[in-house]
Formats: C-alpha cells, sequence, structure tokens
C-alpha cells in the first residue's frame, strides 16, 4: 500500500513540475518577425560593398560624385560608361548600381 502512495506522490510531482514547462516553451513569437531578415541583411551587405567599390574605383580620374548628383535614368548610361573606365566586371557593377540606385532617385 505505501508503494502506491509513493507512486501516487511522485506521479503528482510530476505532473506539478511538467505543466510549468509547457508554459515556459510557448512564448516564441519574437522569434516569427525575424524570420523575413535574411534576405534584407544580404540586401544591406550588397548595398555596402557597391559602396566600397563606387569609392575604390570611382574617384580615380575625377571626383566622387555622389549617387544623388544624378537620378537613375541620367545614371543608366554613366555607368555603362564608366565600367568599361573603371575595369570593373559586371558582378562588380551590378553592386555598384545597386547601392548607387538606393540613394537615386528613379
Ligand atoms: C579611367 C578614368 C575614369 C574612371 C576610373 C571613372 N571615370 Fe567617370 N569619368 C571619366 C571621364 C573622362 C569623364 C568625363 C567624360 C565622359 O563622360 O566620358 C567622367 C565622367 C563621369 C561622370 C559625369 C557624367 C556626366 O554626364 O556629367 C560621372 C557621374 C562618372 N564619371 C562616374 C563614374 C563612376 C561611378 C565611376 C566608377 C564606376 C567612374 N566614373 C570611373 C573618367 C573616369
Amino acid at each position: 500500500m505505501k508503494k502506491i502512495v509513493v507512486i501516487y506522490a511522485v506521479s503528482l510531482l510530476a505532473v506539478a513540475c511538467g505543466a510549468p514547462k509547457v508554459v515556459a516553451m510557448q512564448p516564441n513569437d519574437p522569434v516569427v518577425p525575424q524570420m523575413p531578415s535574411p534576405p534584407k541583411e544580404t540586401n544591406t551587405a550588397m548595398i555596402a560593398q557597391g559602396k566600397g567599390l563606387f569609392e575604390d574605383n570611382c574617384a580615380k580620374c575625377h571626383k566622387l560624385f555622389k549617387p544623388t548628383d544624378f537620378n537613375q535614368r541620367e545614371w543608366g548610361p554613366i555607368l555603362t560608361s564608366m565600367q568599361r573606365k573603371a575595369e570593373l566586371d559586371n558582378d562588380q557593377m551590378d553592386l555598384v548600381r545597386d547601392y548607387v540606385f538606393s540613394s537615386a532617385t528613379p
């Protein structure tokens, strides 16, 4: 008879300890808004990379222009002709364009 009482007491304890754990597992909600952030981070990193390329390669022959000096429509052909002068490959130029277009108006 004593054994049954002990088992009953132990299982009561287990239930008592188990219940708060289940509740504690629930507040995971703050994780959810962080889900879409990876693409954003990639974008920011790419713009930072483009800025670096721009600053390193685009002030060799003249002053460093600002992305806001021209709008995106004007920058298009300028970047095409400056790519040849700066000897940047297409991937590098895409990063420069991302950076310039991130500040220039359409
Ligand atoms: C080898 C020298 C050289 C390099 C490197 C160079 N440029 Fe130029 N850039 C020029 C010359 C020369 C001009 C003026 C004549 C022309 O437009 O070709 C010019 C003009 C410009 C202008 C003014 C265009 C206008 O219509 O007033 C901008 C903006 C410009 N460059 C941006 C850049 C950017 C961005 C880069 C880097 C990707 C770059 N340049 C790299 C030589 C260079």
